[in-house]
């Protein structure tokens, strides 16, 4: 997905933009550009890589202007070169464009417009929306766009101006998130609030097929119809501190070091009086006891929450749960008994595979309800129920204060669930909400494991592959560590199933790989040291995650990492931590962008 900033107003519109875009990097970041409107005409600049190839041409120029688009790009059609950048121009009727999203139907629309005599430049879909409007352009750039917007047939957040009708900025929402900023004598329009929080907190959310014009005094919102809708205003209680690195050099240690107070605030949120509470679940017990199935969907680290759901869930609640990725639910022929509820997990609310499947759970009347962590996203919006997760903004890529903060949530869920239907009794309860009230302490013990974790990074940051094996509840673990390493270092590396080695992966092991061991006091510990004999009697790299006070290794490994002892249910909140330093400290050694990795993007939004 890519972000887009867009201002109107008498700040400096390039820094507005640029300082916007830079916030919304995370989003994209393989090219970028911006176009102004001075004196009615527009200007624009584009440029190929990181976003500081665009500032720097901001260094030497002076641009007086009175509004202006900008675009950070994520690639969908086109390789990401200086032509393909966004904003896309028609070069009749003045429109210049920026977009998010994707246009399914642009061949077809292109392929008519070039029949019209429209000459197109670059190789994207996008391009397409800037020919339409100039298609359809009469007097006024609002009647253009939503006319242009009834051709296209997939997803957008798009945004317009023109030389003809140079005093706005128009713009229309389906599928792609925008919002709206309003300032005292100005306003602005973005991907995300953490663009323009450090300009103003007044936010309008734009829903799906709204049309928002702006000008520097006003902001009229519209149906695709030209009917004037009314919009609520929200103020936002984030602050720009949220949004920056607080002195760490990477977002993603600060995230993992805010771990702890997120758990905190967390923890504080939904427990009073030693009872647990959700304010926008919108289920009541009565709903809550003829839910007979879940079924969970989600993405990347989000499913790996989910698969520890599953276990919490059956555990606690005693209720059937499967998990699904979302790119593979929607093709399966889901059966319904009439008593399934559909939990969508996504840090972001926007990813698109788990956005599509809310959408076709609720077209066959599932209850649907989500753990998410942005509010007033597509999913929040679009489920029955949520359980905001609480973790502030994440900015890095790799998800890991959110991961912590969904698999709480999801515990306190399992347990509240479970204690409603009377298979958590009144003293189970308070021993798990008693444990629960020292996670952050250990979540701190386990950030001093930092200086082990850089210097196990070091020896082995020139593998070639990394496995890591974990059982039960923290077999999801070893699929996050894996999935850590490989979206920030490049590095090729796999979670299994710790029993599933001697079924092929154990053809693998020799002297030059790394296996990460979650070796925890659990119910599988005995069989995990089976499997950590396998790969010791192969010569493998151990690094094992064990238990405070576990002597059992001393003889296998140098590299052994000890997290504070906790019940088994608690150990992947805790082990995971060693995990995300492990991958952070090895991507910093090997010199990639730990915040903005290659091919990735924070949310994605095309499916
Ligand atoms: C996590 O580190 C990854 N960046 C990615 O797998 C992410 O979890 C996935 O894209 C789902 O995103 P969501 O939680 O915003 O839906």
């Amino acid at each position: 997905m890519c972000g887009i900033v867009a201002y109107i107003g008498p700040k400096d519109i390039p820094s507005v933009i640029l300082v916007g875009l830079e916030r919304l990097s995370y989003r994209g970041y393989d090219s970028s550009g911006i176009s102004v409107m001075s004196n009615n005409d527009i200007t624009t600049w584009k440029k190929s890589g990181k976003l500081f190839n665009l500032s720097n041409v901001f260094k030497t120029l002076n641009v007086n202007a009175q509004l202006g688009i900008g675009h950070t790009r994520w690639a969908t059609h086109g390789v990401p070169n200086e032509i393909n950048a966004h904003p896309h121009l028609c070069p009749n009727k003045k429109v210049s464009i920026v977009h998010n999203g994707i246009i399914e139907n642009y061949a077809s629309l292109k392929k008519d417009l070039q029949n019209k005599g429209h000459i197109f430049r670059s190789e994207t879909d996008s391009e397409v929306i800037a020919h339409l409007i100039d298609h359809y352009f009469v007097d006024s750039l609002e009647d253009a766009v939503r006319r242009a917007c009834k051709d296209l047939e997939g997803s957008y957040g798009l945004v317009a101006i023109s030389e003809q009708d140079p005093n706005k900025i128009v713009a229309i929402r389906n599928g792609s998130p925008l919002i709206v900023g309003l300032g005292k004598q100005d306003n602005y329009l973005a991907s995300d609030i953490n663009a323009i929080i450090n300009h103003t907190k007044d936010i309008m959310f734009l829903e799906d097929d709204e049309c928002v014009i702006l000008t520097e005094n006003t902001v009229t919102v519209t149906d695709l119809s030209g009917n004037t809708l009314n919009k609520e205003t929200q103020h936002i209680a984030w602050s720009p501190e949220d949004a920056e690195k607080g002195g760490y050099e990477h977002f993603m240690l600060k995230e993992i070091y805010e771990q702890p107070t997120v758990i905190r605030s967390i923890l504080s949120k939904h427990i009073n009086d030693n009872k647990i509470n959700f304010k926008h679940l919108n289920l009541d017990k009565r709903s809550l006891s003829k839910i007979g199935r879940f079924i969970i969907q989600a993405c990347g680290t989000s499913w790996h929450a989910g698969l520890i759901a599953k276990y919490w869930i059956e555990k606690f609640a005693r209720i059937p749960t499967e998990v699904d990725i979302s790119s593979e639910f929607r093709y399966r022929h889901l059966l319904s008994s009439g008593n399934e509820a559909v939990i969508g997990i996504s840090q972001s609310g926007e990813t698109a595979d788990t956005l599509a499947c809310i959408r076709e759970a609720k077209s066959k009347f599932f209850k649907v309800f989500s753990f998410v962590n942005v509010k007033n996203s597509s999913i929040d919006r679009e489920s029955d129920g949520v359980i905001y997760t609480h973790s502030g903004p994440e900015i890095g890529v790799a998800s890991t204060k959110n991961y912590l903060a969904q698999l709480l949530n999801i515990y306190l869920f399992s347990l509240y669930f479970g204690f409603s239907k009377k298979t958590v009794s009144d003293s189970e309860l308070a021993g798990r909400l008693d444990e629960l009230s020292q996670l952050p302490d250990l979540i701190e013990k386990c950030l001093q494991l930092n200086d082990q974790l850089k210097v196990i990074a070091k020896k082995y940051a020139s593998s070639r592959d990394f496995i890591f094996i974990g059982r039960g509840v923290n077999y999801p673990t070893a699929l996050e560590g894996a999935l850590k390493l490989k979206e920030i270092s490049y590095i090729h590396s796999t979670g299994y199933p710790a029993g599933e080695l001697k079924h092929g992966p154990i053809a693998l092991i020799d002297a030059n790989m790394p296996i990460v061991c979650l070796c925890p006091q659990s119910d599988t510990y005995d069989k995990m040291i089976s499997n950590i004999q396998e790969v010791k009697a192969r010569d493998g790299k151990l690094i094992i995650i064990a238990s405070e006070g576990d002597d059992s290794f001393n003889d296998m490994s140098e590299d052994i990492i000890y997290i504070p002892k906790c019940s088994q249910d608690l150990t992947p909140m805790l082990s995971v931590i060693p995990l995300q330093l492990l991958s952070y400290h090895i991507s910093i050694e090997l010199g990639c962008n730990v915040d903005q990795p290659r091919n990735l993007a924070k949310s994605v939004t095309v499916e």
